[in-house]
């Protein structure tokens, strides 16, 4: 049931009995959304995270029964974001749908486009904005059909963390950024982009995020974090949570 919340139409909070229940159902909704935008204009258009919660998915995406129910020459996937490493480097969100998903499927090379975590982490930015403006054929921003999202115990998500300058770029697609606490670099989707999309799905598994749940999902202070700030125009958000992290 869709009920309009702050403006955007939410698929609301779906809570499941574990991790691979969680995982079933986001892999249903991956197949639901993918043939009925394949359906109607041939192709769908998704944006995955890293992390380690949506593992499972990607691994039973590349499985039967999903995987040979899915149309895959007709799916193009990008990242929601990166990390500045090669594509060989164990940190590489590429790499994580590269050894769950890709290696199962035979999704054509121009389907696939990573983030190049190997430049120089502007450049990685400017390339992949650049594909992105080019693939959609659009001078503002793109409607991806699928935005996959996890959250941070920290209210973070994709490489959009609180307190970022990211989170205010009013224009461009996709931005680098550099996490002081963890000195490392990444390159994120910025937040209009998410919030233009069709349809985002987060994941969430386990008790270090029912807190923040707790105040992103049920408190009036959701805008404290990015997490709480994706409300898309005309699209849907949806939430699916495993028993654990729905504890508060
Ligand atoms: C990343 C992700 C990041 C992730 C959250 C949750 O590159 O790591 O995009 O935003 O979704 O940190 O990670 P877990 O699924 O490991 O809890």
């Amino acid at each position: 049931m869709e009920t309009a919340v702050n403006g955007s139409r939410s698929a609301g909070v779906s809570v499941f009995d574990d991790l691979n229940e969680l995982s079933h159902a986001a892999a249903k909704l991956f197949q639901r959304l993918s043939r009925a935008a394949i359906g109607t204009k041939g192709k769908f258009v998704a944006a995955l995270s890293g992390g380690t919660t949506p593992r499972g998915l990607y691994t039973l995406l590349g499985s039967a029964p999903y995987v040979n129910a899915i149309d895959w020459r007709r799916i193009h996937l990008f990242w929601a974001d990166e990390r500045c490493v090669p594509p060989e480097h164990s940190e590489s969100n590429y790499k994580l749908v590269r050894d769950t998903l890709l290696k199962n499927i035979s999704l054509p090379e121009g389907n696939i486009h990573r983030v190049h975590g190997e430049a120089v982490p502007d450049e990685a930015a400017r390339a992949y904005e650049q594909d992105i403006r080019e693939f959609f054929g659009t001078l503002t921003f793109p409607n991806f059909d699928f935005i996959l999202l996890g959250v941070g115990a920290d209210g973070h998500t994709a490489s959009l963390f609180p307190g970022s300058s990211a989170i205010a770029e009013p224009a461009r697609i996709a931005v680098p950024v550099y996490l002081e606490a963890l000195q490392v670099n990444r390159v994120t989707l910025t937040l209009p982009v998410i919030n233009h999309a069709a349809n985002v799905l987060f994941l969430a598994a386990g008790k270090a995020k029912a807190s923040i749940l707790q105040n992103i999902l049920y408190q009036d202070n959701s805008l404290r974090y990015p997490a709480g700030q994706i409300l898309t125009e005309n699209g849907t958000v949806a939430w699916f949570l495993d028993r654990e992290a729905a504890g508060k």
